[in-house]
């Protein structure tokens, strides 16, 4: 296997661009796929404040490295969701990048802040738990972006999750989430700018990434999140592409590009008659918003006695 640049010994294959590159040419083609998803959708412009959501997983160090690596100066975002020794492990990873980087990485508590963490959460919703910890990660993200004066928040969703992410869409006909799934939301009275530069580079190219560049990351997944919906989704994308290479990226970007202007209308019209949350001040249809709505619910007496916590500002 030859480099398809150099023609030096590759050391990855990428079925879908029919192609191999030893490790620096993979490096720059990372680095180029961001710079195109960038451009493509304008989700940066000089002189933008961006901020990083870090996870500790290896799309979201990959993610902030590449963006170091073109030059543009991000600083991180760590939430700290409280998923037992999992939320441990990934934060030490995050800030362990932090540091060995010298860059700046904010971190929220959620448990400390605001008085409940995920499992609190899911057991007073009694929902699963990926429910309320993406509730409050697209909270926190815009909520601490908008406080600290940044332009665009930047998250590691990669292909394989907008692909999974459209597929269980599509499957519903979630028409309002299919008007709103992009690469680039734009910002908005209350909102900041959500940008995903890495929806061009796959789960493979972005763990390849890490170990090539020496990122250590959290290896594990979420424990919390085992068997659900979307991993069934990431399965029966990976039997497709299996199958005929380059179906997931057709896939995805067909529908940037021609489906997702016929859900528009629909996205806008569920988004109603938006109004400052009185506890929190972010833009919501309801009385509360969905944030302080759980909060509530989480740090309230329906909470089994073991799970209980201190209410906040106790
Ligand atoms: P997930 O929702 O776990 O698939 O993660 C999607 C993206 O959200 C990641 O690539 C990160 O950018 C961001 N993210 C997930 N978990 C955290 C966290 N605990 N703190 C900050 N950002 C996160
Ligand atoms: Fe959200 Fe696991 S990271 S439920
Ligand atoms: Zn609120």
């Amino acid at each position: 296997m030859k480099c398809r640049r150099c023609r030096g010994p590759a050391v990855i294959d990428i079925r879908r661009h029919n192609a191999a590159f030893c490790r620096d040419c993979f490096l720059r083609h990372c680095r180029e796929q961001v710079k195109r998803a960038i451009k493509d959708h304008e989700m940066i412009v000089p002189g933008d404040r961006v901020l990083v959501a870090v996870s500790g997983g290896k799309d979201s160090l990959a993610l902030w490295d590449l963006l170091a690596e073109l030059e543009i100066e991000a600083d991180g975002l760590y939430l700290g969701l409280g998923i037992g020794d999992y939320s441990d492990e990934s934060g030490r990873h995050a800030r362990d990048f932090a540091v060995a980087r010298g860059r700046r990485l904010i971190e929220v508590d959620l448990r400390e802040e605001y008085g409940f963490d995920v499992p609190v959460a899911a057991a007073a919703t009694r929902r699963a738990p990926c429910g309320a910890c993406g509730l409050s990660k697209r909270h926190l993200f815009n909520d601490v972006a908008l406080r600290e004066g940044y332009d665009a928040i930047a998250t590691g969703h990669n292909l394989d999750d907008e692909a999974a992410v459209l597929l269980g869409n599509v499957l519903r006909w979630e028409t309002g989430y299919l008007g709103r799934q992009a690469p680039v939301l734009p910002n908005a009275p209350g909102f900041v700018r959500k940008i995903k530069p890495l929806v061009r580079l796959g789960e493979r190219e972005m763990a390849a990434y890490c170990v090539l560049t020496g990122i250590d990351y959290q290896v594990d997944e979420c424990p919390m999140a085992q068997g659900n919906r979307h991993l069934g989704l990431k399965e029966v994308l990976d039997a497709l592409e299996e199958r005929s290479a380059g179906a997931k990226a057709a896939f995805l970007f067909g529908f940037y590009d021609r489906g997702r202007e016929h859900f528009l209308e629909e996205a806008a019209a569920e988004r109603g008659d938006l109004r400052p949350c009185p506890e929190c001040g972010s833009p919501t249809t309801s009385e509360l918003c969905a944030f302080c709505t759980l909060r509530d619910r989480a740090t309230g007496e329906n909470v089994p006695v073991h799970l209980r916590r201190a209410p906040v500002g106790d």
